[in-house]
């Protein structure tokens, strides 16, 4: 699934189409192009907070020049972001990808940039005294998913209460939609929850499957990138580049994809699959007696093998209890599906596209059921 920008599934014959016919009228002149402006009018008409887009090369950049943005407008140089949650691999972002959240996951990042990173769990409560203690935070980023595409959901309410507190200690609010984005709703998480962020990071669906991404944002933030405006002393007040961004070949498929997301056919189709597949699963789960949870939004599943899902809901487990299940147990559920025919984006989490039938959903239960017989047979599973 492409790493979940494939809502469409692969080759969809309207992207097909898009890139082609660009692709044999030129695939790039370093200048705006009618694509770009058509591109940018449906992420407008879809992302309620997108009142302006800026194109960037993936979605680390995205978050990276949304970073950049909330740096520059709000003065202040701390940003506030939670545990587990990936935003891309660039500097900004390492502190707090991984446990421990209080060591960068990589050698070569700035002490400086890990000084300017504060790691909160995501708990409203904490984050509201940690705003309330330290004055110079003035960006906040949030998966909206909860960590990895939902693997560890956000506690209830969370997302509206950092809209508050932001508003209340002069931060601005990045939502990180890289794969909420046209895949939780049309409009993402933002207009299916009507929590409107001040600045969201795309990439993946938005381009229709290939690389790219793009900022959406209030306009008096993106204003910080419009040269004739002046912000701070500075014209523009953000500086921003990059060869390829906004290219027209990516705006072709990307247009192309958005258009059919529009419809809201892709995410209807998408969703019933996943909740076919999830309710399969969790059937699968229950008729052998494994212990463990079968979980996800929209068009994406997770599976939790372990003890203390109450009710098949993992939300009172905690993030170290999702995230500890022993790596034998990760690689034998993927091996075992792989060797069915199924290969899933992470160990025991996937997405599906608005291509899935009904069989390959058949397909993918049986190899479910085949991998945790053999699991149980090797008691690598607790029974329930
Ligand atoms: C939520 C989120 N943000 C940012 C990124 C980084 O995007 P890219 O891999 O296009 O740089 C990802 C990638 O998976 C992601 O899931």
């Amino acid at each position: 699934m492409g790493s979940a920008s494939l809502l469409l599934g692969h080759a969809h014959p309207d992207v097909v189409s898009a890139v082609t016919e660009q692709a044999a009228k030129g695939s790039f002149f370093a200048d705006c192009h009618p694509l770009e402006v058509e591109w940018a009018g449906l992420i407008q008409e879809l992302i309620p907070s997108a009142e302006r887009v800026r194109f960037v090369g993936s979605g680390t950049e995205a978050t990276m020049l949304a970073i950049r943005i909330a740096r520059a407008y709000s003065g202040k140089n701390k940003i506030l972001r939670f545990e587990g949650h990936y935003h891309g691999w660039h500097e900004f972002v390492d502190l707090g990808m991984k446990a421990p959240y209080d060591r960068p996951s990589s050698l070569g990042i700035l002490p400086g940039t890990v000084a300017a990173t504060v790691v909160a769990p995501p708990d409203a409560q904490r984050v509201a005294e940690i705003l309330e203690q330290d004055s110079d935070i003035g960006t906040i980023i949030c998966e909206v998913s909860g960590a990895n595409y939902g693997s560890v959901p956000l506690p209830f309410g969370l997302l509206g209460e950092l809209r508050r507190l932001a508003d209340a200690h002069n931060a601005v609010l990045i939502f990180d939609e890289v794969i909420t984005g046209f895949r939780w709703s049309p409009g993402g998480l933002q207009a299916r929850d009507n929590i409107i962020p001040d600045l969201t990071s795309m990439a993946k669906i938005v381009t229709g499957g290939m690389p790219g991404g793009a900022v959406g944002g209030r306009e008096e933030f993106m204003a910080l990138l419009d040269p004739t405006h002046e912000f701070r002393g500075r014209k523009p007040g953000v500086t921003h580049k990059g060869t390829f961004n906004g290219n027209p070949l990516v705006a072709a498929t990307g247009a192309a994809a958005l258009k059919q997301v529009k419809t809201g056919e892709p995410n209807r189709l998408a969703d019933a699959a996943a909740e076919r597949l999830r309710s399969g699963m969790r059937k699968v789960i229950e008729e052998h007696q494994v212990a463990g949870a079968v979980y996800g939004e929209a068009s994406t599943f997770h599976v939790y093998l372990g003890e203390g899902a109450e009710n098949g809901s993992v939300e009172d487990l905690g993030a170290e209890k999702i995230r500890g299940i022993a790596p034998e147990i990760l690689y034998a559920m993927r091996n075992g599906l792989r060797q069915r025919g199924v290969d899933l984006m992470s160990h025991m989490s996937g997405v599906t596209s608005m291509a899935h039938s009904d069989a390959d959903i058949d397909q993918t239960l049986e190899a479910f059921e085949d991998t945790l017989r053999e699991m149980i047979s090797e008691q690598l599973v607790g029974r329930a």
